[in-house]
């Protein structure tokens, strides 16, 4: 697992003698764990095969604005879609004037007006044009707009000047790529987290189960992913798309969720429980579906295992992280859970507030945990998830 890990890098090669070495990004860009695909302007088609970067990166080369086939299978919208980060290396003067200008003349200029990823760019060019004040004001624009600018390096020239132009080598540039990423805090880990309601069968067509939306666990299986780590999310039933690069397992009781989670934590670094499990299950689910022949009915439960406590209580435990939802004594409860549970951190919300929590898509939470405890404030709970993968990172590197 590299600083790459889990992210897809759109490459895109301009017309320049160091196209040459793109072929050689690839596979440092691979290296670091990215998956690769490449776009060419037709002028650097003159300087390095398709087929050599095609072959490199294991997947075709997009060359074409208007191509039917690549219309229906990956045209510039789904490549903008597609890509965490668009790498433009070598970018060539006159590539850079057309971006700055927000031109759509070829297929790589289109994907770079079309997405919202982050754009860089490794300016290769002669010394004399990389210094001319045209280039200059361009680059500044483009840094206005918030593209990376990676380089150019000093050295030998192709032209045979020596000074400041020359592409940045391409170890140096995957590198670099990586640092654009807050990520990498949790590469090579692997984090187990469980998400959404359970559902306790009472018979074939009916159940006991909650409101829980599951945003909260998705969110974070996300930004675990997009931190590097080996993700795996246990979800019971939700109305939520699983998590792209995520394991998902889908499962629906209780009793289905603590085997999931046992079997994942074996080899895991980090176990999340942000799942609402019902807390008890009816005690004998029937064969049949019940009939309406008594006024009233008693239903006997018996109680659910308690996941994240069976977790914490292992010889051999990952870092145990639980949520605590409560009405009132916010801080109080979630310690008492931390210390009965035996965990090593609690995400607690005050759920009296329904502006927050449970079905919204915001989120309020006391960090608690031995020692101090901290308060966030209100937030998206997708932003708040990179926070907690933030804070849990930390705790797994001092634990260790
Ligand atoms: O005890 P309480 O349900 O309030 O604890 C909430 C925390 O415990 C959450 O992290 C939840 O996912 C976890 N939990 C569990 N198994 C249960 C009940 C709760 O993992 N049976």
């Amino acid at each position: 697992m590299g600083s790459l890990s889990n992210k897809r890098i759109l490459l895109g090669v301009t017309g320049g003698i160091a196209a040459y070495k793109s072929a050689e990004l690839i596979r440092c860009l691979q290296g670091a764990g990215a998956e690769v695909r490449v776009v060419m302007t037709p002028a650097a088609t003159e300087f390095i095969t398709p087929l050599t970067l095609q072959a490199l990166s294991g997947n075709p080369v997009s060359l074409e604005l208007l191509d039917t086939a690549a219309e229906a299978a990956m045209g510039h919208i789904e490549l903008a879609r597609w890509a965490d980060l668009i790498l433009i290396a070598p970018a060539s003067a006159d590539f850079i004037a057309r971006l700055c200008h927000g031109e759509g003349g070829d297929l790589l200029s289109t994907v770079c007006l079309a997405s919202h990823c982050t754009i860089a760019l490794a300016p290769a060019m002669n010394k004399h044009m990389w210094e001319s004040p045209a280039t200059q004001s361009n680059v500044q624009q483009l840094r206005a707009q918030d593209l990376a600018i990676f380089g150019p390096a000093m050295g030998y020239q192709a032209c045979g000047d020596i000074g400041e132009g020359r592409m940045e080598d391409p170890a140096t540039l995957a590198t670099m790529a990586g640092d654009l990423f807050n990520c990498g805090l949790l590469n090579g880990k692997k984090v187990v987290i469980t998400a959404g309601p359970t559902r306790e069968a009472l018979d074939p067509v009916r159940y006991i189960s909650n409101h829980s939306s599951g945003k909260m666990g998705y969110a974070l299986a996300t930004a675990a992913m997009e931190a590097g780590a080996t993700t795996v999310l246990i979800s019971g039933p939700v109305q939520l798309a699983p998590p792209e690069r995520v394991t998902t397992i889908a499962i629906e009781s209780a009793e289905q969720m603590l085997e999931a989670a046992l079997q994942e934590v074996e080899d895991a670094d980090i176990f999340i429980a942000a799942a609402a499990v019902a807390d008890y299950r009816p005690a004998s689910v029937a064969v049949q579906k019940i009939k309406k022949n008594n006024d009233e009915m008693l239903i006997q439960l018996v109680k659910n295992p308690d996941i994240v406590a069976t977790v914490a209580g292992l010889a051999k435990r990952p870092l145990t992280v639980g949520f605590a939802a409560e009405t009132e004594n916010l801080e109080y409860y979630a310690t008492q859970k931390l210390r009965k549970k035996n965990l090593d951190l609690v995400i607690a919300n005050d759920v009296s507030d329904t502006s927050i929590g449970f079905n919204s898509d915001d989120n309020r939470v006391l960090l608690v945990q031995a020692g101090a405890n901290t308060a966030l404030p209100t937030m998206n709970k997708n932003l708040l998830a990179h926070k907690l993968i933030e804070h849990i990172a930390g705790l797994l590197k001092t634990a260790h």
